[in-house]
């Protein structure tokens, strides 16, 4: 049985398999980032510790963290109960079972959320979607987006994958994506005429290995760069 998702659902990965999925350096982590989708994710709290500023985007933020840890809590049963009947679909080396991989997405989540309403206070978390975000024109060095774009192919058409990476590329010089597989570990049927799409624009796209690898087909990014 494949996984499948009504809606996109808000469910949030580690410090650590941020630095993984996207192959970030010392010398990324320093530049202006924001991270596009990036829900319950504990990225956002991780940098502030680190002192480095950072902005989360997503339009789960317009919730309270009462809310939010409800409906993670629901996510939860939802996707450790469909990771069960797919554990084939995944490389258990850096985390061995379900019971772990529950465990590790949790703690991530509660680090979000003891973050989220100071974040959102400080500017740090902001309520906005794709493709319409609210900044100026280059206004990000880096622009990260993760279990977002292509992971979603049977929930967004091509349009939106369209209008979606535009806009990234408005708000940022450089676009990181992760994965450019689906929620099944199929290629996404958006990847290639989105390539061919910006290529045509004048953006310089390529498809990189990275170290990341927990979805069996997952372990590349798209790196996009305005030329
Ligand atoms: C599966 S979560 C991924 C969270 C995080 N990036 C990660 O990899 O752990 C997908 C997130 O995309 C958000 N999302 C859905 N539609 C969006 C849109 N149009 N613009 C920005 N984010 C959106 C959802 O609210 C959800 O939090």
């Amino acid at each position: 049985m494949d996984f499948h998702y009504k809606d996109i659902v808000p469910w949030g990965r580690s410090f650590d398999e941020y630095i993984d999925m996207f192959d970030l350096s010392e010398d990324d982590l320093a530049r202006d980032i924001v991270g596009v989708g990036d829900g319950p994710a504990s990225f956002n709290f991780w940098m502030h510790q680190r002192g480095t500023p950072i902005v989360s985007v997503d339009p789960v933020y317009r919730y309270s963290e009462t809310e939010l840890r409800q409906r993670i809590q629901e996510t939860c049963d939802d996707i450790i109960a469909q990771a069960r009947q797919n554990r084939d679909k995944f490389v258990w080396t850096k985390i061995s079972s379900i019971d772990e991989l529950a465990e590790i997405r949790m703690q991530a989540m509660d680090e979000f959320c003891r973050d989220f309403e100071s974040g959102k206070q400080h500017g740090r978390y902001i309520d906005a979607s794709l493709p319409n975000l609210p900044f100026p024109k280059g206004h990000f060095d880096l622009v990260l987006s993760a279990h977002l774009l292509f992971f979603y192919s049977a929930n967004r058409d091509l349009a939106f994958h369209l209008d979606a990476v535009r806009e990234l590329l408005r708000i940022g010089t450089e676009v990181r994506i992760f994965p450019i597989v689906d929620v099944n570990s199929n290629p996404s049927p958006f990847l290639s005429p989105v390539i061919d799409t910006l290529e045509k624009d004048g953006i310089a796209c390529s498809v990189e290995r990275v170290p990341y690898h927990f979805q069996k087909t997952g372990n590349e990014m798209l790196r996009l760069r305005t030329c």
